[in-house]
């Protein structure tokens, strides 16, 4: 195992970005209102944020226990495979840049992307970045802890796309090949309803739970039809949706194990911007239109028109409805789910591994990963 502070470099991009690039970098728009100057607030803040700051940077002296220790490994993992994806999307259809750099756009790809919403290129970014730093931070504070990082760079064998605008890296994931599971979109729609009591839902777009469908153009012969690109910019819009609803269950379903207060607060502060950045894609999912992709026939339905003639497919209906939780006796709640914490990380892994995302990966990253998940779930519940 290396060092985290050389993990952003093999199958992620080009080059690593050193810590030191974080300061470099202080002007951009996100660091600037991060650090509280770009809001205006700096002055009468200050003193306390310097406190803050203070109590913050206090090491913790304790060893990390075991279970926490296998928690934020597995989460770790999981934020490498999720930079290792964001960076491919970024690659081809966001902003390349000193942030998130590597690869060079390519332009039907974006315009196709921003159908969905003229903003999508920053908003792929904005993800990257986010999972580099989500994957970079949990390493480091696992070495700070005394507990061993997570590198997967091994693993970093899978072809690149062949259209312009890609690096040509090995990769960990799989983005051409993917099996879209988006019942999400009912699941977050239904009142009555909660995968932890067993139930099911329907998806939004049933062609994309079969078959192998590409979500970046494999080579630039996928630009040529103006609906084959499109639906490739829609299996995206879905497929990123699909992605970080798993981070906005899988942080609040291991929260359920840690026992140490600052593993909780690490875990309880990541979790929430899954949500945000899940809460962002159901809303672009929604813009996708209605079509028939020409040449593989896979079809996005219009969810506005019947059939399907019902509430749980309505498209802007973005925001979570309240359903039943724990106990049918129990009154509704709006809540993110899944939140059971049996078995979690095994089943996260499953989940990715189903939509063909490590299609081609060698027993070795199985295995690996097979690990890192039971190690995961054997950690104890609290209470
Ligand atoms: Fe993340
Ligand atoms: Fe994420």
């Amino acid at each position: 195992m290396s060092s985290s502070r050389h993990l952003n470099d093999g199958g992620m991009s080009d080059r690593p970005v050193a810590p030191l690039e974080n300061e470099e970098r202080g002007l951009s728009r996100r660091a600037f209102v991060a650090s509280g100057v770009g809001l205006g607030v700096a002055a009468g803040l200050a003193p306390l944020g310097r406190a803050a700051t203070a109590l913050a940077d206090k090491p913790s002296s304790t060893k990390l226990g075991k279970g926490d220790a296998a928690i934020l490994r597995f989460l770790a993992a999981a934020e490498i495979l999720e930079t290792d994806l964001w960076q491919q999307y970024n690659e081809l259809g966001g902003i390349q840049d000193s942030e998130v750099p590597g690869g060079s756009g390519s332009k039907r790809y974006i315009e196709a992307l921003e159908v969905l919403d003229e903003d999508m290129p920053q908003y792929i970014h904005d993800n990257t970045e986010d999972e580099l730093t989500h994957f970079t931070f949990l390493n480091a504070y696992l070495e700070s802890r005394g507990a061993e990082p997570v590198d997967l760079k091994p693993f970093a064998n899978l072809p690149s796309s062949k259209a312009t605008g890609a690096q040509q890296i090995g990769r960990l994931t799989n983005l051409m090949q993917l099996t879209v599971d988006t019942t999400w979109w009912t699941r977050y729609r239904s009142n009555s309803k909660n995968p932890d009591l067993g139930d099911s839902f329907a998806p939004a777009v049933p062609g994309l739970a079969k078959g192998e469908h590409p979500a970046i153009p494999r080579d630039d012969k996928d630009l040529e039809e103006e609906q084959h690109i499109q639906a490739i910019a829609n299996t995206a819009g879905f497929h990123f949706g699909t992605i970080e609803q798993g981070g906005t269950s899988l942080y609040p379903s291991l929260a359920q194990r840690v026992r140490d207060p600052e593993v909780l607060r690490v875990v309880l502060s990541i979790g929430p911007t899954e949500a945000m950045h899940f809460q962002t894609w159901s809303d672009k999912a929604g813009n996708a239109p209605p079509l028939k992709d020409p040449e593989t026939g896979l079809e996005f339905p219009d969810l506005n028109e019947p059939p399907p003639p019902n509430e749980e497919f309505k498209t802007n209906l973005i925001m979570p409805e309240p359903t039943v939780f724990l106990r049918k006796s129990l009154p509704i709640v709006s809540i993110v789910r899944p939140t059971n914490t049996q078995g979690v990380a095994t089943s996260v892994a499953e989940f990715l591994t189903a939509m063909g995302l490590f299609k081609g990966q060698s027993t070795g990253f199985f295995e690996a990963l097979k690990t890192l998940a039971s190690e995961a779930d054997a950690a104890k519940p609290r209470g």
